[in-house]
C-alpha cells in the first residue's frame, strides 16, 4: 500500500477520530512488523518473580530519568510461582535500576505492603519531579479490603517519594501519599456498571506533557458508553459491545494531583475494546499515539493479532488516522502469536525502540485461552514472565518498519549508542551477503 492510499482520520463515536473498521481490515503480517520468534533469556535478573508490564521513570518532558547516573524502570510482577493467569490478582509494582540499560538490579515492591490503594496495583507511568518527587501514577484495581477479588478500577497516585542514590546503588524511598486522582464518570468514560460484559476498561494512565502547548495530561486506557439503539457500527449490539477508547484528562495548574476530564482521543467502537497502556510519541510536532491490543478483542469478523498500534496526529487531541494505514506496528510471529505483549515505544538515537514483555510462547497449536486448561506446570513453562528483547523501528513519516533488535532487558537510554544494524554491517561488507536489506522474511520455528 502506497502512502497516496492512506486512509483519511476517521470519525470517532465519543471521541474526535477513531479507528474504523476499514481500517482494521488492512491489518496484516509482513516483514515490516513481524517480529522474529523470542526465546527464553539466557539469564533472568528477576528469576523469582513474573515481570510483564514496564514503564521508565521519566522527566516530565518525558526524557528518561537519571539520577547519579542510574535509570530506573517500573514492572508489574508477581510470584514466579503464581499461575500466568492469575498474576493480575496479585499484580505489584517493583522497580529496577540499571547503569547501562543492560544489566537490572532489582529493588524490590515500590510502596509498602497495605498502603497503596486497590487490592492490587495495574499498569501506570512514573514522574520524577523538578524538585527530585517521584510520583508514581497506576491502576488501583479492585478495593483495598475486598473479601471477593472485584475487577473495579480507578487511576491513582503515589506522590512525596524520593530516590537515594549514590555510585553504589539506588533505593526508592517512601511514604508514598495514595490518592483517587480519577473514577470513570459515566459519560465520557464508561463505568463499570454500564459495561456490556466485556473486559472492562479504566486503566493504565501515562503522564504525558505536551512540548506544543506546555499543557500536562494524562493519557489512559478506557471504554465509550454507547446507548442502546446507538446508530453505530450498523447498530449491532454484538459489534457495540467492543467500545475502548483512548481517555484524556488535563491538569489546570500542571500540579500532577489534579485532573480534569476530557473527551478521548481516539476510540474504537466496533472494532476493538481493548486499547491498551496508550503512550504518545511527539517528533517534529507530530503525535504517534501507541496503544496495545489483543487478537481476541477484535470485535467479530475482524482479525487482528496481538501488537503494537499506533495512529497519528498534528496535534495532541487528534484527528488520528492510523500508521501504516491499518495501525499494525509490530506484532508477534504467526508461529509465536503471543510470545509478546504490551508493547512501550521511545524514541532514541534516531529510532522507535519498543520494549514489550515475554508471554506465552511454544503453544503449538493451542490459542491463550486453551493455556488456563493446561497443568500448571505446562503453563508455568509456557510463560516468558519477563521483559522481552526490545525491537528496533524506523519511524518515517506515516511508516514503520523493524529493523532488528537488542538482546531481553536491553532498555537503550541518554548516550547509549546502538548496536550496528545487521543490514549496515552487510552493506558496509563487515558481514557476506548483497548487502541493502534490512529486514529479513522470518521463518523460524522452535527447536
Ligand atoms: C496489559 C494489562 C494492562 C493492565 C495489566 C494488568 O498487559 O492488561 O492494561 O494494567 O495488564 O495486569
Amino acid at each position: 500500500m502506497s502512502v497516496d492510499d492512506d486512509p483519511d482520520p476517521a470519525p470517532g463515536f465519543g471521541a474526535r477520530s477513531g479507528w474504523s473498521r476499514e481500517q482494521a481490515e488492512r491489518i496484516e503480517r509482513t516483514p515490516s512488523n513481524t517480529a522474529p520468534v523470542v526465546y527464553p533469556p539466557a539469564a533472568d535478573p528477576a528469576p523469582d518473580v513474573h515481570v510483564w508490564d514496564t514503564w521508565f521513570l521519566r522527566e516530565r518532558d518525558g526524557s528518561i530519568a537519571e539520577v547519579d547516573g542510574w535509570r530506573v524502570i517500573f514492572s508489574l510482577t508477581a510470584p514466579a510461582d503464581c499461575l500466568p493467569g492469575k498474576r493480575h490478582d496479585v499484580a505489584t509494582i517493583r522497580y529496577f535500576y540499571s547503569r547501562d540499560g543492560e544489566r537490572w538490579h532489582a529493588g524490590g515492591p515500590v510502596f509498602e505492603a497495605g498502603r497503596a490503594l486497590g487490592s492490587r496495583q495495574w499498569a501506570g507511568s512514573a514522574l520524577y519531579d523538578d524538585d527530585g518527587t517521584v510520583s508514581l501514577f497506576y491502576t488501583a484495581a479492585g478495593f483495598r479490603d475486598e473479601a471477593d477479588l472485584t475487577y473495579h478500577q480507578r487511576i491513582a497516585v503515589g506522590a512525596g517519594g524520593r530516590i537515594d542514590a549514590d555510585g553504589d546503588g539506588l533505593e526508592l524511598v517512601g511514604p508514598f501519599d495514595h490518592e483517587i486522582l480519577l473514577a470513570a464518570d459515566g459519560d465520557r468514560y464508561e463505568t463499570e456498571a454500564q459495561s456490556r460484559g466485556m473486559i472492562y476498561t479504566f486503566r493504565d494512565p501515562w503522564f504525558y506533557e505536551d512540548p506544543a502547548t506546555g499543557e500536562t495530561h494524562l493519557l489512559f486506557e478506557a471504554n465509550t458508553p454507547v446507548p442502546e439503539g446507538a446508530a453505530v457500527a450498523d447498530g449491532d449490539p454484538a459489534r457495540q459491545a467492543f467500545n475502548g477508547s483512548v481517555g484524556l484528562a488535563t491538569s489546570p495548574t500542571g500540579d500532577p494531583t489534579d485532573w480534569v476530564f476530557e473527551e478521548p482521543i481516539l476510540d474504537a467502537v466496533g472494532v476493538n475494546q481493548e486499547l491498551e497502556r496508550p503512550h504518545v510519541v511527539e517528533r517534529d510536532g507530530r503525535y504517534h499515539l501507541f496503544v496495545s491490543s489483543h487478537l481476541h478483542t477484535f470485535a467479530p469478523d475482524l482479525e487482528g493479532h496481538d501488537a503494537l498500534y499506533g495512529f497519528v496526529a498534528d496535534s495532541l487531541r487528534g484527528p488520528y488516522r492510523p500508521l501504516n494505514g491499518s495501525g499494525l506496528v509490530l506484532t508477534n510471529p504467526a508461529n509465536a502469536p503471543y510470545q509478546t505483549y504490551s508493547w512501550l515505544a521511545y524514541e532514541h538515537a534516531g529510532e522507535l525502540l519498543v520494549s514489550s514483555f515475554f508471554n506465552y510462547y511454544d503453544l503449538g497449536g493451542l490459542g491463550i485461552d486453551d493455556v488456563g486448561t493446561l497443568p500448571g506446570e505446562e503453563q508455568l513453562r509456557r510463560f516468558g514472565g519477563t521483559v522481552a528483547p526490545t525491537m528496533r523501528l524506523r519511524l518515517d513519516g506515516d511508516r514503520t518498519r523493524l529493523l532488528g533488535k537488542l538482546a531481553h532487558w536491553h532498555l537503550p537510554a541518554g548516550d547509549d549508542d546502538l548496536p550496528p544494524l545487521l543490514g549496515d554491517l552487510v552493506a558496509d561488507g563487515r558481514l557476506g551477503g548483497e548487502g541493502g536489506e534490512e529486514t529479513a522474511t522470518y521463518e523460524y520455528s522452535y527447536p
